[in-house]
């Protein structure tokens, strides 16, 4: 099985498994039902969905601010796009379960010294030593607890009234405020906060609006340590089908998609809505054969297929793919990942990506999907609220000299909140273009 730490273990791991087994599931099944409803309009070109958040979620960041700051963010970010686009904006979060990442190699230098690479909390700590990267089932329980204190949070703040829309303005946080991005979402804060007082005017009872009131925002996570996921994949008892119970939807990353792999294996058997990573080398009737695998009753929402091909290479890569889904009548759910193809290492030696090659991949996924008149469905990114220094460019340009200021993530660059607001500015525009 690729991908999977070596445990020193097998009996702590085996006695880690039974107590995940008998901890309660994170969601409901019902919910992740609602989830492949709304997946179903985005694959139908009715939706749009925005999935974001850490490349790696840490251990250390519980902190009530640090949730806070993130769902900020992404209410911001869905509120230009529901705004620009018009459209129902589905809100997933890379949150409250992410901690754990494949990596290329077995291997990394970390100030001259050759270490396992770091694989996310989820397995050992990230402290360069040897006995600090040796994998530690306990760990699988400690992502479990702070997966569930995280969702409590998202859950209290989602329902409630900090994402109340008439709450529109306090997402702009101060160093955001003063840039230009900042002031162009006040802008659109001030329009709906018009548009509600006018359907006020006229008689409309804002206060049992619930959809005015609450958001749903779902989690996710890649689906990659099986150690954690199969003990908490439980049989709904009001339909007696199997879902994963870590969130509401895991993907496969583009490490660990073999057509014959436990990892699609895994996926295959549950009812949740799911994602497939697609990078380059990925061919048409490859997908194909992995889209029939995941989803063999053709239901619009349960598969969403997750295309990483690269700046250069998406105008390209893409409509082939685009064209052999379409041929083969399986409906998914098209999202970009203008990240993970995009990066680099500077002469510094950080890992980064320029936000205008981000911006050209998500041009790219947008032409090739008009191109072949198919929906393209949603986004997929890497960002945090914070106002870290980890991928170049923007308004406010990130200088590559200035990447040491605040380079705080524990695996890849993340678009900081002023770049990832400007990025939503330029989606919206996508979308209405
Ligand atoms: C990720 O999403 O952090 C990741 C590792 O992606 P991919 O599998 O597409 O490389
Ligand atoms: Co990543």
């Amino acid at each position: 099985m690729l991908q999977q730490p070596e445990w020193p273990d097998a009996d702590a791991l085996a006695a880690v498994r039974e107590r995940l087994g008998l901890l309660p599931s994170l969601i409901f099944a019902g919910e992740a039902r609602a989830l492949r409803h709304q997946l179903g309009e985005a694959a139908e070109g009715r939706a749009f969905l925005l999935q974001a958040g850490d490349c790696a979620e840490s251990f250390h960041e519980l902190s009530v601010i640090a949730i806070r700051e993130r769902l900020k963010l992404l209410l911001q970010m869905s509120a230009v796009l529901t705004y620009g686009a018009t459209l129902p904006v589905i809100k997933v979060g890379r949150i409250a379960g992410q901690f754990a990442k494949p990596r290329s190699s077995p291997t990394e230098m970390v100030n001259g010294v050759e270490l396992p690479s770091f694989r996310g909390h989820a397995v050992h700590s990230d402290e360069p030593t040897l006995a600090a990267r040796t994998p530690d089932p306990e760990r699988l329980v400690q992502a479990y607890y702070q997966a569930v204190s995280s969702l409590n949070l998202l859950r209290a703040f989602t329902k409630g009234g900090f994402a109340d829309l008439t709450q529109v303005h306090t997402w702009n946080q101060e160093f955001v405020s003063t840039s230009l991005e900042g002031q162009r979402y006040e802008t659109i804060a001030n329009e709906i906060g018009r548009a509600l007082r006018f359907m006020q005017a006229i008689g409309i009872d804002l206060g049992d609006e619930r959809s005015i009131h609450e958001v749903d925002v779902w989690t996710s996570h890649e689906a990659l340590l099986l150690d954690y996921e199969e003990p908490l994949v439980r049989k709904d008892s009001t339909t007696g089908d199997w879902y994963a119970c870590s969130c509401h939807f895991l993907w496969v990353g583009e490490r660990t998609r073999q057509l014959d792999g436990a990892h699609i294996e895994f996926l295959s058997g549950l009812h949740n809505p799911v994602g497939l990573k697609v990078g380059p080398a990925m061919e048409p009737d490859e997908l194909v054969a992995l889209a029939e695998k995941l989803n063999p009753r053709r239901e619009p929402g349960r598969l969403t297929l997750i295309t990483r091909l690269g700046a250069g290479r998406v105008r390209e890569l893409l409509p082939p793919l685009l064209r052999a889904m379409r041929e083969a009548e399986i409906p998914v759910v098209w999202v970009c990942d203008p990240m993970h193809a995009n990066g680099f290492v500077t002469d510094s030696g950080h890992k980064t990506r320029r936000l205008d090659d981000i911006l050209l991949e998500l041009e790219g996924f947008f032409a090739a999907h008009h191109e072949v008149g198919t929906w393209p469905g949603g986004v997929h990114l890497e960002i945090t609220g914070e106002d870290v220094t980890e991928c170049l460019g923007g308004s406010e340009a990130v200088l590559e000299d200035q990447l040491d200021t605040r380079y705080e993530t524990l695996c890849d660059p993340r678009l900081n909140a002023r770049q990832s607001l400007d990025l939503a500015f330029r989606v919206a525009e996508l979308m209405r273009g």
